[in-house]
């Protein structure tokens, strides 16, 4: 089937037209003229997996990487950032019913603190675009920066002085399954954490990372395909460090960041902006990003978040900053009293606010919540349902995942 690819799909894959029926193209972009020869089904969508560009459309740009279509990692770098944005704005927009406007991201490579590497017998480096069994093997990540070709380089040369086996993913064998590198961009502190499957690491193994400041290795005894696992030894420091703006986070293996520093800054201050009075809740607060950076400007906050680690982690962060904010484990459907808070920040994960929470907001009647979100869909169900009782004052989208079709948002709501 031959045509042209008249827009991007919300999930950022090409869309070519055939009467009523769509099918979705990827790495391609609105304008290509395609011939697709082969599809498969995924779910109700028909998905291409080989196809010609014939003709490519006169708004692409030259990708930066050069495992641009077959890396998993990255679906977007062929469309210029301005379109990009453009697409995000519009995905936003749709969901929202209004014009939402998407600030960029100040960088758009070398901006990712963090990315997962694949070791594999198929590669090092990323899945394949579409596959879970494969890696396209990577020399570095231009979304990561120049680290990761040293980590790399490093780990190639560990795997073959000491003659390691690498995991083959359809028969659970083999030892090394991923390395995963963090980077404090405005510290400059680098973590590598090697995932491995139960086993024997050689003693050299931190001796190939003399420019990180943190070394882990970590065991992963489950089949299935994670990178992390239960922390065996670690050299250096325990944490590296980032910072955003005037406050320092800690980073653990098993902790979450916001993946994109430098946005992370004007999400932050964002959500400063918009805060209300005195006394803050911090819901779904995870390592504390925003909770502690309220505190620093002197609001009184609490935190509550379901993982007993993160909220470990917040407390920490709170006390390396020297504030007082107080984060505690509990669950979005059992917080009560959300009338005693001036302002309700939620941050839900991508599935959205629990039925029992939006009940209890519509009850309890905080004058101001704002929303955090990571998908317009569920934000846009949970905005209607809270429109009883909640005004949309102020709508903006961040980019804190460029060349991916994901975009976040907050949405400030005021009581009417
Ligand atoms: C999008 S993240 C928020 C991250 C946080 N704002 C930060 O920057 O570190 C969502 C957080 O919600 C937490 N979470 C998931 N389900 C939850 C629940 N039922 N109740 C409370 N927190 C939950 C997750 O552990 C995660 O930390």
């Amino acid at each position: 089937m031959r045509g042209v690819i008249e827009r991007l799909s919300d999930e950022g894959l090409g869309i070519l037209r055939d009467g009523r029926r769509e099918i979705l193209v990827p790495h391609t972009a609105p304008g290509d003229t395609v011939e697709v020869l082969r599809w498969r089904r995924k779910k109700r969508k028909l998905i291409a997996t080989e196809f010609k560009v014939l003709e490519p459309s006169p708004i692409r740009t030259e990708p930066k990487c050069p495992y641009f279509g077959r890396c998993g990692g990255c679906l977007l770098q062929h469309i210029p950032y301005e379109e990009q944005l453009r697409f995000k704005a519009s995905k936003l927009s749709k969901y929202m019913g209004l014009n939402v406007n998407v600030i960029p991201s100040p960088k758009i490579y070398g901006h990712r603190n963090r990315v997962d590497i694949v070791i594999s017998t198929t590669g090092i480096g990323f899945r394949r675009y579409g596959t879970w069994w494969e890696a396209v093997d990577i020399e570095e990540c231009p979304v990561f920066g120049d680290s990761s070709g040293k980590v790399l380089k490093a780990l190639r040369e560990f795997i073959e002085d000491e003659k390691l086996s690498l995991y083959d993913i359809r028969k659970n064998g083999g030892f090394l399954r991923y390395i995963v590198i963090r980077e404090g961009k405005f510290t400059g502190e680098l973590m590598v954490n090697l995932v491995t499957k139960e086993g024997n690491l050689p003693e050299s193994f931190p001796d190939y990372f003399p420019f990180a400041s943190s070394i882990y290795w970590s065991v992963n005894r489950s089949d299935s395909d994670v990178s992390y696992g239960d922390v065996e030894r670690f050299w250096g420091n325990p944490f590296i460090r980032e910072k955003l703006n005037d406050v320092l986070y800690l980073i653990h293996p098993n902790s979450f960041f916001q993946t994109n520093s430098y946005q992370a800054v004007n999400l932050v201050k964002k959500v400063t902006e918009l805060v209300d009075g005195e006394k803050i809740l911090d819901l779904y607060s995870g390592v504390g990003t925003f909770g502690v950076y309220l505190a620093k400007r002197g609001f009184n906050v609490e935190g509550i978040e379901i993982n007993p680690f993160a909220v470990e982690m917040a407390n920490k962060n709170a006390e390396l900053n020297g504030v007082k904010a107080k984060f505690r484990v509990g669950s979005d459907k059992d917080v009560e009293n959300l009338s005693e808070y001036d302002t309700v920040i939620v941050d839900p994960p991508r599935a959205g606010l629990h039925p029992k929470l939006i009940r209890k907001i519509l009850r309890d009647e905080p004058e101001k919540i704002i929303y955090v979100s990571c998908n317009p869909k569920t934000l846009s169900e949970n905005l209607s349902a809270l429109g009883e009782k909640y005004r949309v004052e102020n709508a903006i989208g961040l980019d804190m995942f460029p060349h991916t079709p994901h975009v976040e948002a907050i949405v400030e709501l005021r009581k009417v």
